[in-house]
């Protein structure tokens, strides 16, 4: 899968799905040739026309004749203050205190499988999988090295890469900025997508034309964040959900990023992506390492949907791991838009008893059952549990549930305290903060400081035993405000530039050894709904909470832009109740059900006011989920139409051997007198027959012609899934003469 042509001092990555193409100049620079289309034999080299496109730009020592300038040329990797004016991948401070960095190949070796990248998550594989490409580069004088890794996946058109930087020479320098990859495109023509949002409307997806100028998305809130999710994909103008080129690119971290989109002068583009350099600064001593996150490519000549699919491929089988990685999910019932923080055991066993009823298989006890929490003033940090709402204690009420047939997990926030909790009374410096200096509340909390070990023990023990006494089998991790004032009083003035990247280490290490010390636990990435659902965090937690938005209509948008990169089992969404308790709209019971079941499901619902038809409609739903989820959380996604674009939104499910499948059909507003809307469905097999809905045909004909969706209900906010049956041949006997 790598080559290295000695003659043409030429790197190839190639898998028969995509291949990427780098060269050597005589004088050490590593140049970017090719990233896309797979090519059996690149031939050619120096196939970059001219290396000197203007004036005003300098060349670098080795070439004094003027024939070379790093400012035009694409490269793997760009550096700073030797003439490459573009965004640069690796910015460094020297004793000196200057900052010119020229980075020249030294060496590379290849080897088999994927190596784990120090501390951080990270896509594996083993030797059969994968291979890895290392290239050494180095600035002497500067006495730096830089580590560029590639690994190319066997089946898969995807290439992962990471940066190593390493100091061996004998005086510190400081690092300003330590991104994991560049990527250069000797044109421009692209739109670009990214993915904006806010609490509760998180990955509002936009696709924009790229212009000339540096475009950064970016969070610097201590969490790749609601705001702004570390994910960009190049299309090409005519690239749609079914064809054309699309180059994605997804950020595999959890704190702070910057994805920086250049269109230069020349119509040429770069792609950078790293941790932020906003609140970084990392002092690198001698012989000392920095690794980088990591950066997941995936190359598709078949649109968005075709990259997606490799995208949940790829996580499924190289990025989720454990127990539950590739297991159906459990419907769970969720007690908080139930109960909020007012809840006793009484109520909760009731609930239970009802969630039973309708066929839950576990009972999620959410937020306040622990310390004095009664509202979010108080309390986090003291994992133990609220004796007034539950004095019989938590194994106590786990056994209780279980004895019902439902498994038991709970709700925690371990990276945070409230000024007002035990844990504050013992560690008022725990968090983070700048000494003597006024600080910032987010929902009345603080954040504690996970770069320390301390720390990270005291919860390590804490939830041990915690997940140990109460036996529970699933765990929504949360995390619910944003960093300021950001400071670690363990750490010596320098190093406070390197909190924000610590704190993920810290935090990744906690989840690792829990994680390995649990096995049975399904764990459940939340931040306030998808607020950190990254996939860093993807790697210790096989599912996240999408959003605190359950309303339907936002949900089909939100769970949309998520299917850009996740496979579905990882996508939690649950029915809640109307009016919906973020955005007061009153949708249909079926829609809801539908939209959730369009995910990892579960029910956030008042089962004891329901009537007995309705707990009927809900048993009703959650039957059908179980029997058809292995399809939706583990079939082939497609997207068909998109309701960031239309009144509509449509997906598909289909089994692996295409044959069953499901078609989600939802409607925002309906119209008077609505013109049909007849929909392809690329997803079938063109040489099978097909029962969808009341129509057969051949597969063929559905994808060449398709399917009306919207006839067959009607109103606002509704929805329905069409299921996808093989059938027989359907054979028609011709009809010669029509009117004898
Ligand atoms: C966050 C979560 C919610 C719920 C509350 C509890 O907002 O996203 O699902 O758990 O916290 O306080």
């Amino acid at each position: 899968m790598i080559d290295y042509l000695v003659d043409k001092r030429q790197f190839h990555l190639h898998n028969g799905k995509i291949s990427y193409v780098m060269e050597l100049t005589t004088d050490g620079f590593l140049l970017q040739v090719h990233n896309g289309a797979p090519i059996k034999q690149f031939t050619r080299r120096d196939v970059y026309p001219k290396y000197i496109r203007s004036s005003f730009n300098p060349s670098p020592a080795s070439r004094p004749k003027g024939d070379f300038t790093l400012a035009v040329i694409p490269q793997e990797f760009g550096t700073y203050d030797v003439g490459d004016y573009r965004v640069s991948g690796i910015e460094m401070t020297y004793p000196d205190g200057t900052q010119a960095t020229t980075l020249k190949y030294y060496a590379h070796e290849i080897i088999p499988g994927k190596p784990k990248l120090a501390g951080l998550p990270a896509t594996y594989a083993n030797e059969e999988e994968a291979e890895t490409l290392i290239i050494t580069m180095m600035d002497a004088p500067r006495m730096l090295k830089v580590q560029l890794i590639y690994t190319i996946f066997a089946d898969l058109p995807v290439i992962t890469r990471s940066t190593v930087i390493e100091n061996f020479g004998s005086e510190s320098f400081m690092i300003n900025k330590a991104y994991s990859a560049g990527y250069d495109f000797d044109d421009a023509d692209f739109d670009y997508l990214q993915l904006p949002g806010s609490w509760a409307a998180e990955k509002q997806l936009e696709r924009l034309p790229l212009r000339k100028g540096v475009h950064k998305l970016d969070s610097r809130r201590g969490a790749s964040g609601s705001f702004m999710h570390p994910f960009t994909a190049l299309l090409r103008k005519e690239t749609n959900e079914f064809s054309g080129e699309v180059w994605g690119f997804h950020f595999v971290y959890s704190g702070n990023f910057a994805i920086e989109l250049e269109e230069d002068s020349f119509n040429q583009t770069r792609v950078n992506i790293g941790i932020s350099s906003d609140h970084f600064n990392w002092e690198l001593a001698p012989y000392e390492t920095f690794q980088t996150p990591e950066v997941v490519e995936v190359y598709s000549p078949d649109g968005l949907n075709g990259m997606s699919q490799v995208y949940h491929q790829l996580y499924q089988h190289h990025l989720v791991r454990g127990r539950h990685q590739l297991a159906e999910r459990p419907v769970l019932i969720n007690n908080w838009e139930t109960t909020y923080f007012d809840f006793d055991e009484e109520s909760l066993l009731a609930l239970a008893d009802d969630a039973k009823k309708v066929g839950v298989e576990l009972f999620v006890l959410d937020d306040g059952w622990f310390g004095n929490r009664n509202d979010d003033t108080t309390s986090l940090g003291d994992w133990f549990v609220n004796e007034k709402k539950l004095p019989k204690g938590l194994p106590d009420l786990a056994d209780k549930i279980r004895a019902k047939g439902l498994e038991f997990g709970i709700w925690v926030e371990p990276e945070m305290i409230s000024r007002r909790s035990e844990l504050y009374k013992e560690h008022p410096d725990w968090h983070i903060h700048v000494d003597r200096y006024p600080e910032s509340l987010g929902r009345n909390q603080l954040v504690l400081d996970m770069s320390r070990q301390d720390v990270r023990d005291y919860l390590y023990n804490v939830l041990d035993e915690l997940f140990t006494s109460t036996g529970v089998t699933y765990v929504k991790w949360d995390f619910n405000r944003n960093m300021t004032e950001w400071g670690s009083p363990l750490l010596t003035a320098k190093a406070q530039g390197e909190v924000a990247h610590r704190y993920y280490l810290g935090l990744y290490e906690l989840l690792e050894r829990l994680t390995s010390a649990h096995p049975e636990i399904l764990f459940e990435n939340c931040s306030g709904g998808g607020g950190r659902f990254d996939p860093g965090m993807t790697y210790y937690m096989p599912q996240s909470w999408a959003s605190d938005n359950t309303d339907a209509v936002e949900r089909m948008k939100i769970q949309y832009a998520n299917s850009l990169f996740f496979p579905i089992s990882t996508i939690c969404a649950q029915v809640s109740e109307v009016p919906n308790h973020q955005t007061a709209r009153v949708t249909p019971f079926a829609t809801r059900m539908n939209v959730a079941s369009s995910a990892n499901m579960g029910i956030m619902q008042r089962l004891g006011e329901k009537t007995s038809e309705e707990m009927a409609a809900i048993a009703e739903g959650i039957s059908w989920y179980k029997k058809n989820r292995k399809l939706i959380q583990y079939g082939t996604f497609t997207r068909l139409l998109s309701p960031f674009e239309n009144n509509y939104c449509i997906w598909g499910f289909m089994d692996g051997d295409q044959s069953n499948g499901l078609l989600f059909f939802g409607r925002i507003l309906q119209h008077a007198d609505e013109p049909f809307l007849r929909i392809k469905l690329p997803m079938l097999d063109p040489h099978k027959f097909y029962q969808i809905g009341n129509y057969h045909g051949s597969g063929e004909e559905f994808m060449k012609y398709g399917l009306y969706v919207n006839t067959e209900i009607h109103g606002d906010f509704t929805s329905m899934f069409f299921e996808i049956k093989e059938i027989p041949a359907v054979t028609e006997e011709p009809t010669l003469d029509y009117f004898g």
